[in-house]
């Protein structure tokens, strides 16, 4: 059935296409159809963060960018959805076109900038949602317009809004379609902002009660001095998680490709390996107590259970999914499973 849906959709323009496909599965989800599409839900529980995840793959940021359809979304099968980027306040994003199909390598380029409807909207929705089947990220960032060296009181005004919401928050530093927003990662400037953004998640698990995990989501291009001491300030600092990797600005293998040549971050295939190596790298510099996310190019079970095998405890995707259709969630799970349940193979790649 999504193969015919594909074909619809990659008929219309990309951005058109993912506001028709969002809406068909919300109308389906309603009237109890989206069973159409999805697979069986696959159970297979990961207790991570006093949580426990009912599989280990999830949406990744960036379809829902104002958690509209957290629960349409949960039910195609996904353990977790991670709905934003949201910013303080609502903004339009870049100027259309924003997001490119380069489909014989299964891939995308989007510059869409943080469109969204700001915190509010976003807690109005996420205080909507039932969220029977899974668990819901929440991913912040800081609006276009205000400089970076203002950007803590953006993050710290979002972390406030949808602290009690969320199972966990992830601090975005990594998109490269917000100007100097990857300026953050630098050693000296995340110290500050993660570290006042750790300030507040004390604060706030105070008062709420309840501790809500803290995570980092990084960028694929940065460099292994640059990973070195993101790791070094995210082990000091002790965030509850990091996810590897956002999209890449670089175009490797793409030579030709006129797509290619659009500006914006890369996602899909061409991503895996450069994601995959720096979770790697990652796994190996920060301890055991934080926890990685993988998400970056995959379009199979395999490229999944590639991601565990390199440190991940749990995974996410996006483009896969709309290559691929929800088929592929269930593919990931059971290939995760299935390399977890090999018990000589996990000991001997220092699998957590
Ligand atoms: C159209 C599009 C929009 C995205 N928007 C966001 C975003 O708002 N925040 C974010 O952290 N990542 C965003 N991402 C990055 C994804 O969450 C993910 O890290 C990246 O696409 C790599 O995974 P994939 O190869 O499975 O797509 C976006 C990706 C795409 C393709």
């Amino acid at each position: 059935m999504y193969d015919l849906a594909r074909t619809l959709l990659f008929a219309l323009e990309p951005e058109r296409a993912h506001a028709a496909g969002l809406s068909a599965l919300e109308a389906a989800h309603r009237i109890g159809m989206q069973g159409l599409v999805a697979g069986k839900p696959r159970q297979f529980p990961v207790k991570l963060w006093d949580r426990t995840f009912p599989n280990p793959v999830g949406l990744a940021a960036g379809l829902d960018k104002n958690g509209a359809h957290i629960d349409a979304l949960l039910s195609l099968g996904f353990g977790f959805v991670e709905v934003g980027t949201v910013t303080p306040q609502p903004q339009p994003g870049n100027p259309p076109p924003r997001l490119f199909r380069l489909p014989r390598q299964r891939a995308l380029i989007n510059r869409l900038g943080f469109n969204n409807e700001g915190v509010d909207a976003l807690v109005r929705n996420v205080e909507r949602a039932q969220r029977r089947t899974g668990l819901l990220g929440i991913n912040i960032g800081k609006n276009a317009g205000t400089p970076n060296d203002q950007a803590e009181r953006d993050y710290l005004h979002c972390y406030e809004r949808v602290y009690p919401l969320a199972d966990y928050v992830v601090v975005n530093i990594s998109s490269p379609n917000t100007a100097g927003l990857r300026e953050l990662q630098e050693e000296q400037a995340l110290r500050r902002l993660v570290g006042a953004l750790r300030d507040a998640q004390e604060g706030h698990a105070a008062r709420h009660g309840q501790r809500v995990p803290l995570l980092v989501k990084i960028a694929p291009d940065l460099s292994d001095h640059d990973i070195d001491a993101a790791a070094r300030v995210l082990g000091d600092l002790q965030v509850d998680g990091v996810i590897a990797t956002n999209t890449t600005v670089a175009r490797h293998g793409l030579d030709g490709i006129p797509a290619a040549r659009e500006t914006g971050g890369l996602s899909g295939a061409p991503l895996l390996g450069k994601s995959t190596a720096v979770l790697r790298m990652l796994r190996t510099r920060l301890p055991e107590s934080i926890a990685l996310i993988g998400v970056g190019g995959i379009m199979s079970g395999a490229d999944a259970a590639a991601k565990t095998a390199a440190g991940a405890t749990l995974v996410q995707c996006y483009t896969g999914l709309i290559y691929q259709g929800p088929r592929l969630i269930g593919r990931c799970v059971d290939a995760i499973r299935r390399r977890k349940e090999a018990p000589s193979r996990g000991h001997l790649t220092g699998e957590h």
